[in-house]
């Protein structure tokens, strides 16, 4: 009888770390993520499109990362302020040159400074006002209402100033008591870059237990080999390849899956949907080919 049992225990174990292999990213299949909130109708980054994508049921919601010159956490895309703020008008001697570009970096101003701009009108002249958010204040938004998968973006050119974006991420998350799997179940946490240096600062200086996610823009022959993705699997949980990488080898999600890693694609958009006559087609497509998770600018759009 002990035998049966323990053989039965055995069985149900190996069972369930399969597939907790498979997706121990995200504690369901079919993530839909809000990117930069629900950015095909609201100011990318902003409190209101972050709202708006909670209304529209996203799973996830999305802030890029940015470092301010007094070294607080800002939701925003660009290294630089001007395509999404008044930042030229209000502050029109605070460019400098980057690669022949009068350009006005975020590290160059301070948060009261950033609390000045308007991050909506640009979008749309009802949005005016909207201002840059802290993550904090998105954090405050979103919490208990969706999950939160903030991307490390130029962290390299942030060290370069000394604002080292993974310390800040870490402690940011420690103060706010979400920086361990299932900390608050309501408010899952993935981490997300497209530097694997990045990745690697979070493991093993932060310490970070969080799963995370490498993104590629482009990949070579044998990215997705056997081989490389259980090498790759030793460090992260997922990638997360450009959509136009999944569409040309879609075999690379069973290869993902075998190898343990979830696959979340970036990024569905109503505005650029290929060859596809829609945007909720789109995303049909590449959740039946397998995919865990999709970004896209149109959570309202996701298959359910
Ligand atoms: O983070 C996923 C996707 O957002 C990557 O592209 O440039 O929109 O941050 P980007
Ligand atoms: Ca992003």
């Amino acid at each position: 009888m002990h035998w049966y049992l323990a053989s039965v225990s055995m069985l149900l174990l190996l069972a369930c770390s399969s597939d907790d292999t498979k997706q121990s990213m995200y504690n369901h299949s079919r993530i839909n993520i809000g990117h930069r909130g629900a950015s095909a109708y609201c100011p990318e980054h902003t409190l209101a499109s972050y709202r708006l994508a909670l209304e529209m049921k996203a799973d996830f919601v999305e802030p890029d990362l940015q470092v301010t010159r007094d070294g607080v956490l800002i939701c925003m895309h660009d290294v630089t302020l001007e395509r999404t703020t008044n930042v030229k008008t209000l502050f029109p001697n605070r460019s400098r040159e980057v690669k022949g570009r009068q350009r006005w970096v975020v590290s160059d101003f301070t948060l009261a400074e950033i609390k000045e701009l308007d991050a909506g009108s640009w979008f749309d002249a009802k949005y005016a006002g909207e201002k840059v958010p802290t993550l904090q204040e998105m954090v405050d938004v979103v919490r208990g209402r969706a999950g939160i998968i903030p991307e490390t973006k130029s962290p390299d050119e942030y060290e370069k100033s000394g604002l080292a974006m993974e310390k800040l991420l870490m402690e940011f998350l420690r103060k706010n008591k979400l920086d361990k799997p299932g900390a608050d179940p309501k408010t899952p946490v993935v981490i997300q870059s497209f530097s694997p240096m990045s990745l690697r600062k979070l493991k093993k200086e932060q310490h970070c237990q969080l799963p995370l996610l490498l993104l590629y823009d482009r990949v070579g022959a044998d990215t997705f080999s056997a081989e490389q993705l259980k090498k790759l699997r030793l460090e992260v949980e997922g990638v997360g390849p450009n959509k136009a990488i999944v569409l040309q080898n879609p075999d690379l999600v069973k290869a993902c899956h075998d190898a343990g890693l979830s696959v979340t694609i970036y990024t569905c958009r109503s505005k650029n949907t290929g060859k596809f006559s829609d945007v909720k087609s789109e995303m049909k497509h590449f959740l039946d080919l397998g995919v865990d998770a999709i970004f896209t600018d149109n959570p309202d759009q996701f298959p359910r």
